[in-house]
């Protein structure tokens, strides 16, 4: 795997077609499990890893975003990645930045964070602009980001096919997520709420009984402070009517000022999630 700095020596490196894996370091499973999928569609595999200030509402939660550029290196080489890209802000945006918004899907759940996904989409745009690659991978535990990469990916890179990856879970259900790092064994303890609470709405037939489940588990756990928890159509993001077919249920909160999110489709089986062997 070639590590690569500058924008130029990436140019030189591209060989199509790509299957591109965007991520802000501090690679876990999960992320090699979103770089051995693309590896499964491309041999040609750039991993980039940038933390973007844009999606950031405040410095301290940029800052003390993890980082660990050595794991991330021997994680991307052991998962199949051909290219570990690391851009920095000027080579992204030659010409400065021009913001890419994510509308009204953009404002609300995790868009509570403004400009959030304005943040995010803008990125997005910037990498792919620089790669144009033909798959690009992102994982199913930031489902409203899916949703909306998709969205602006359909508007201006139409060629760009957008796959997405399972969520993967420790063996308590809890989500892998580079966040969960900031979490003590204790808080990774209380965390398993949001898988729990999943589950129990999965187990309900209808959807004011998933919200009732889903809310009461919620609040049995003292440590777990809600932002929201809803049942949604994960085809538009509106909330889920009883014929909707793409049910799933949405958590966001916060264990001792970490935040956790996790969705779970609403079928009435057991989640397809996998489970990391960790
Ligand atoms: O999911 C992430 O890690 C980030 O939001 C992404 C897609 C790499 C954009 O910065």
């Amino acid at each position: 795997m070639k590590v690569i700095k500058s924008a130029t020596e990436l140019s030189r490196a591209l060989i199509q077609p790509i299957a591109f894996v965007p991520t802000m370091g501090a690679l876990h499973v999960g992320h090699q499990s979103l770089i051995k999928r693309a590896r499964e569609v491309s041999e040609n595999v750039i991993v980039s890893v940038y933390v973007n200030p844009l999606q950031f509402e405040n410095q301290e939660d940029l800052n003390s975003y993890p980082s660990s550029p050595e794991i991330d290196e021997e994680l991307a080489a052991a998962a199949g990645a051909t290219i570990l890209w690391r851009p920095n802000q000027s080579e992204l945006y030659p010409n400065g930045i021009t913001k890419i918004s994510a509308g009204g899907v953009g404002a609300i759940y995790e868009g509570n964070r403004a400009g959030h996904f304005d943040g995010v989409l803008t990125v997005v745009h910037a990498l792919f602009s620089n790669i144009k690659p033909t798959w690009a991978i992102f994982g199913e535990k930031d489902l409203q980001q899916l949703f909306l990469i998709r969205k602006m990916a359909s508007e201006f890179f139409p060629a760009i096919k957008v796959l997405s990856g399972e969520t993967f879970r420790e063996s308590s259900g809890l989500a892998l997520s580079s966040r969960n790092s900031r979490l003590s064994a204790e808080n990774k303890n209380y965390a398993t709420i949001v898988f729990r609470s999943l589950q129990a709405a999965q187990s309900q037939p209808a959807i004011a009984e998933m919200k009732r489940e889903m809310l009461a588990t919620l609040r049995s756990e003292p440590s777990f402070t809600l932002d929201y928890a809803e049942i949604i159509d994960d085809t538009t993001f509106d909330l889920a009517v009883e014929e909707s077919r793409n049910k799933r249920a949405i958590i966001a909160g916060w264990i001792n000022g970490i935040r956790l999110i996790d969705n779970m489709a609403m079928q009435n089986i057991r989640s397809a999630s996998k489970v990391a062997a960790i």
